[in-house]
């Protein structure tokens, strides 16, 4: 086999390229190209200086993740950036694209590093609930101070080429279409000096306050995880004044802990399945894709608002269509306030704002939509409704544009059928807030064309959303596998659990929110009869008091002005009023791990039907859209990953104490020791 790595002599400096598409990972063939080069760089007498470059489109993006957990291949990688920084002559690194985790690594092992200006830098481990293994957390800090080896390690967001060239992460620019000539001079420049700078030399300068603080800031944002904690742990050893060969070992050791975990593997396991789900079996990658130059909204609600800002974030234009002049302005206002705030925050540029507004086109005519390439409806969600806007949108729109409808839970191939195209009709659920909120289900009625799904999830990518493909069924993936939680949720509650009881038991577990705590936001009154004399539920007895949640200050919960929530005196009195009358037995202790067993437990028997059904493609495309859609904690994986480590007999017994049906592929992979696929 040929190897990734090859070098090439400009004079006297030695050039090692990496050729390994996609995105340069370290694999072991790369690692021994690399060691092979540099070993060429310092023997021949005739090289005064060597560069290391990447071919393709980045610099290396770091370690080969689909090696982890396999046996380690030699060289490791430390070993391969300990040769380079030890190496009598100098080495350039010479970055486009992202140096990320164990590419970036590789860049601060190298003595000197040139970068186009739109690179950038980062160590991403602690995404995958890592932390950088070759020595990033011993040799960021000396280079770049305590502060920002803990924002970039903990946090794991990478930086752009000018503030990494602040901060001393990058020696110098190079041209944007001029690296390799620049690099090659640079290291020419620099081909005499001694000694050389080598990061593992430098001294960290302590600052133990700056640690304690970033561990209290962000105490809230890594509720749950391991990795933050170990990457600052390790940063704390460099700010310490341990040696590099301790702080090293110190690395290692808490690598190692991360590596053999369960949240690693989890989010690990998410790391692929997001890219994975956007790949559709049967719709080849090469498909056509149709052009989306312009989009139109219906509906200027939160909703409404809330997809077309997606749009025009991207700079795409957008009509948005209300029916009332009143409505309409309150929708553009909103989405100008939405804007606004987001720049006095400084994340985007005020520009931005006029740039957006000025793509959007406020209209109360359908008509308007006529030369749009694809037309999303959010209207109110009824299949009348529903029906009769596509049947009106079939006669307005251009021939080739795409129908999208963002119901949540309504037949997409009934609505297709009022069209006469149902091909291009086809389901684009987002989540609301809808330009917050990274999921989007991508619902495929029977008829959708094939190069509309591949329009459609290429434009999700666009939006920055991460697109997941369903079929057609009530709720689809995500609110299909809701509905049975909240259907025990509220059995827990006519048996003796409280709303805060459960929602604490969810928040521990890792949710953002319990399921009555997500009521109260989405509001209780929603699929509601509105007839407050017929109270045949728990939320029929809530709605009918106008406990509508957070809007009314009262739901689940009692709320202040400012929306704290306390525990209701009220639903307690209601729940006891209801339970009576209904003539269920006497409330008992209920234990946390059966309000796990009784609420989880079914979303994964669902999530088993959905799979039989065929109405995800993979479990892995469900996990995907728990996280991205009602923030499953990425560390455990999703509920289909978490149902393997909880394991699968456990959860079929647990089902079947609680008198569920268990889906028949969930039976049969706990009794083969199989899992989920
Ligand atoms: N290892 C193996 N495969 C990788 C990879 C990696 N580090 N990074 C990306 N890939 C694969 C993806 O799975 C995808 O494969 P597919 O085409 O079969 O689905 C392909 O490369 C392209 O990736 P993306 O679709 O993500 O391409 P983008 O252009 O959107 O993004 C990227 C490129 C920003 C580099 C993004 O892929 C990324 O963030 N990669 C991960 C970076 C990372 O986490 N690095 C740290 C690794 S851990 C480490 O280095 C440990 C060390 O400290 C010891």
């Amino acid at each position: 086999m040929t190897s990734p790595i090859r070098t090439e002599r400009h004079g006297d400096v030695l050039v090692i390229v990496s050729d390994s598409p996609p995105v340069n990972a370290l694999g072991a063939a790369v690692r021994q190209g690399l060691e092979a080069g540099v070993k060429e760089g310092v023997a021949d007498a005739s090289i005064t200086a060597m560069v290391i470059r990447c071919d393709g489109r980045t610099f290396f993006a770091g370690a080969d993740i689909t090696e982890f957990g396999k046996p380690m291949q030699e060289p490791g990688l430390p070993t391969v950036i300990d040769m380079i920084e030890a190496a009598d002559k100098p080495v350039v690194a010479a970055i486009h694209g992202t140096a990320l985790g164990g590419g970036c690594e590789v860049a601060l092992g190298c003595h000197y590093r040139i970068a186009v200006p739109s690179a950038k830098i980062g160590t991403p481990e602690v995404k995958l609930g890592l932390l950088p293994g070759a020595g990033g957390t011993q040799r960021i800090p000396r280079i770049a101070g305590v502060k920002l080896a803990l924002e970039m390690t903990a946090k794991g967001d990478p930086i752009s080429a000018s503030r990494a060239k602040d901060a001393g992460l990058i020696d110098r620019l190079a041209g944007e279409d001029s690296l390799e000539a620049d690099a090659i001079a640079f290291a020419r420049e620099v081909a005499s000096n001694r000694p050389l700078p080598r990061a593992s030399e430098k001294n960290v300068t302590p600052d133990p306050e700056a640690v304690e603080a970033f561990r209290k800031e962000n105490a809230r944002r890594f509720r749950g995880f391991d990795a933050p904690a170990a990457n600052i742990a390790c940063v704390e050893k460099a700010a310490s004044g341990a040696s590099f060969a301790d702080g090293i070992a110190f690395e290692r050791a808490e690598f190692m802990k991360l590596m053999m975990g369960v949240q690693s593997a989890a989010q690990r396991h998410i790391f692929f399945a997001e890219r994975q789900a956007a790949k559709i079996d049967d719709v080849p990658a090469d498909t056509p894709l149709r052009p989306i130059k312009k989009v139109g909204v219906i509906g200027a609600g939160t909703m409404g608002g809330g997809i077309s800002m997606n749009f025009l974030s991207a700079g795409i234009p957008v009509t948005i269509v209300e029916m009332q002049q009143d409505a309409l302005d309150r929708g553009t206002g909103v989405i100008r306030k939405n804007y606004e705030a987001t720049a006095a925050k400084g994340r985007i540029k005020p520009e931005a704002v006029e740039a957006a507004m000025g793509a959007l086109t406020p209209t109360l005519s359908l008509d308007d939509l006529a030369d749009c390439d694809l037309v999303i409806e959010a209207v109110y969600e009824n299949m009348d409704v529903k029906k009769e806007l596509f049947g009106k949108l079939d006669t307005i729109v251009k021939k080739g544009a795409i129908l999208a409808s963002n119901t949540s839970y309504l037949n997409v191939d009934e609505i297709a059928a009022s069209t006469g195209r149902p091909e291009d009709v086809v389901g684009m659920h987002f989540f609301s807030p809808a330009n917050v909120m990274k999921l989007l289900e991508v619902v495929r009625g029977e008829k959708t064309a094939k190069d509309v799904l591949a329009t459609v999830m290429a434009l999700a990518k666009k939006i920055r959303k991460v697109a997941v493909v369903a079929g057609v069924c009530h709720g689809f993936i995500g609110n299909r596998m809701l509905a049975p939680r909240q259907i025990e949720a509220m059995k827990l509650l006519m048996e003796g659990a409280t709303p805060e009881q459960v929602d604490k038991v969810h928040v521990a577990f890792g949710m953002p929110m319990g399921p009555f705590q997500m009521s109260d936001l989405a509001g209780v009154d929603i699929g509601w009869h509105r007839d407050p004399t017929r109270i045949e539920s728990i939320r029929d007895a809530l709605a009918a008091e106008k406990r509508w949640g957070q809007k009314t200050q009262a739901g689940f919960y009692d709320y202040d002005e400012r929306r704290n929530p306390s525990p209701s005196p009220r639903v307690a009195e209601i729940i006891e009023e209801f339970r009576q009358k209904s003539g269920a037995p006497a409330p008992r202790e209920i234990s946390d791990e059966e309000i796990v067993e009784r609420t989880l437990y079914p979303m994964v028997n669902e999530g088993a039907l959905i799979l039989e059904e065929g109405k995800a493609q993979r479990a892995s495309d469900i996990d995907v859209v728990w996280i991205y859609g009602y923030g499953w904690p990425v560390y455990r994986g999703g509920p289909m990953f978490w149902a393997g480590t909880e394991g699968l007999p456990k959860i079929v017994a647990g089902l079947e104490k609680h008198g569920c049906a268990v889906a028949r592929s969930l039976k049969d992979a706990a009794a083969s020791g199989g899992r989920l696929k």
